[in-house]
């Protein structure tokens, strides 16, 4: 194990590991799947429902798996193996970082098909394609456009290769350049979007509709989706942040930085809500759209605008730029892992786990064109995937790392590796030990309709 650690990277400030991490928080889940999600489960009550889960679960977890990573500083499995031998416990907890890695690798198969269609977003609308279209033509451009096996591939194919050939170049060459550059131009785009949003905009009815809670549309499943968001939309419950975790210098306050990390990526969630539901109302769409509720509105809003088709493009540009900070840190994990237990090279490990995600995404391309009829619990091959990755084993895998981190390492090491108060050390240790591990439970077994 110490020779593989010697060569682990480290990130070269801590500054640069709040981008990463940041980055990797801050992603299609944050502005694609983040307002329709809500807009299907009744808007505010999903919201309030999901701020619980941050606040109560998901900090709490986010401290949990970056300090077990920098504790054990190695590719997950390999860290969740010494982190558990030290502790004196079983070296089987490995397995828990094989899922991990394994829950990444999933991810970003149906997560670059979907980033995929904001790189081709951004040539539709530079091109002016949407200019002087109503609502029912932009959908229709979209039903066509994703009707397409071969766009799709294309697209996909195009966000991949982007995504191998960051990471390819390694921690410092790679992830550093790429986050420096596409965290901090997010925040201003989306800034830019919100002003646009309340001039233009039913800025009111969008707020309201985000803020004043309703629970008619609130069911069990959407518990369950509201949690299984806060995780996903943290990049909880698998690898990457215990692989970010294990880059990070050993001087810096993990309780600090996750603490800034869950704030900017829940403010970009609800921003990026205040950005386009004024548009959906204006624009006399409906807020339950689903999947294509960016891809439809966001389009014929910026046609209706003065320089719309810059601006358009600008903000397709920029979600592409945030899917792609986060699929580095989805695909990290298992690069990780295939170089330092199998002695690949980066570039090959880059080339074998790109191209297994591929292969395995070309099954959500389908799903949305010809396999669109082949169903089972009445969802698609993606709708399964994203349920079965982001609802249950996300949940379930964070749900361990916590419990680990609570229950198995001792209480010295935690409170040496978050480095914070005693007041708020203790916190986090009650937050860990019962309330996560006993919410997350729960709300599982209600989602799967065991209680
Ligand atoms: N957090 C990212 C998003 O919101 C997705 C992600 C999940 C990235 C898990 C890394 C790990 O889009």
């Amino acid at each position: 194990m110490s020779k593989k650690r010697e060569n682990h990277p480290q990130w070269s400030s801590w500054l640069l590991f709040v981008l990463a991490a940041t980055g990797s928080a801050i992603g299609l889940g944050n502005i694609w799947k983040f307002p329709y999600i809500a807009g299907q489960n009744g808007g505010s009550a999903f919201v309030l429902v999901y701020l619980a889960c941050v606040l109560g679960m998901g900090i709490p977890m986010l401290m949990a798996e970056t300090l077990i990573g920098r504790r054990g500083r190695l590719n997950p499995i390999d860290c969740m193996e010494v982190v558990a031998e030290e502790a004196g416990a079983n070296p089987h907890w490995r397995w828990l970082g094989g899922m991990g890695i394994l829950l990444g690798f999933l991810i970003l198969t149906y997560y670059s098909v979907i980033a995929g269609w904001t790189i081709a977003y951004i040539f539709k609308t530079a091109a002016g394609v949407f200019l002087g279209k109503g609502a029912s033509e932009v959908g229709y451009l979209f039903a066509q456009f994703i009707a397409s096996p071969w766009q799709l591939i294309f697209w996909h194919s195009i966000f991949m290769l982007a995504t191998m050939a960051i990471v390819a170049r390694g921690v410092q060459g790679g992830l550093e350049k790429a986050v420096e550059l596409l965290t901090p131009a997010l925040f201003i785009l989306l800034l830019i979007l919100v002003g646009y949003a309340m001039s233009a905009g039913d800025f009111q009815r969008g707020v309201r509709f985000l803020f004043y809670p309703d629970f008619g549309r609130f069911s069990g499943e959407s518990l369950l989706m509201a949690m299984g968001h806060a995780f996903f939309s943290l990049s909880i419950g698998m690898g990457a942040m215990m692989i970010y975790g294990s880059y990070l210098p050993g001087n810096v306050s993990i309780a600090k930085t996750s603490l800034i990390i869950a704030v900017a990526d829940t403010s970009v969630a609800l921003l990026a809500g205040v950005a386009i539901f004024p548009l959906v109302f204006a624009n006399h769409l409906e807020p339950a759209t689903g999947p294509g509720l960016i891809f439809q509105t966001l389009p014929l809003a910026f046609a209706q605008m003065p320089l719309g088709s810059l601006f358009g493009a600008l903000f397709f540009v920029l979600l592409a730029f945030a899917a792609l900070s986060s699929s580095i840190s989805l695909i990290e994990p298992a690069v990780a892992w295939l170089m330092e237990d199998f002695g690949l090279t980066r570039p090959l490990a880059c080339l074998v786990s790109g191209f297994g995600c591929w292969l395995i995404g070309l099954g959500t391309v389908f799903s949305f064109n010809r396999w669109s009829h082949l169903t089972l619990f009445d969802k698609t091959f993606f709708d399964l995937l994203d349920f079965l990755t982001s609802n249950l084993m996300l949940p379930i895998s964070g749900m361990l790392l916590v419990v680990f981190a609570g229950w198995v390492m001792q209480p010295e090491v935690n409170r040496a590796e978050l480095s914070t108060s005693p007041c708020l050390f203790r916190l986090w240790w009650l937050l860990s030990r019962y309330v996560a591990p006993a919410t997350v439970g729960l709300i599982l077994l209600n989602g799967i309709g065991v209680l």
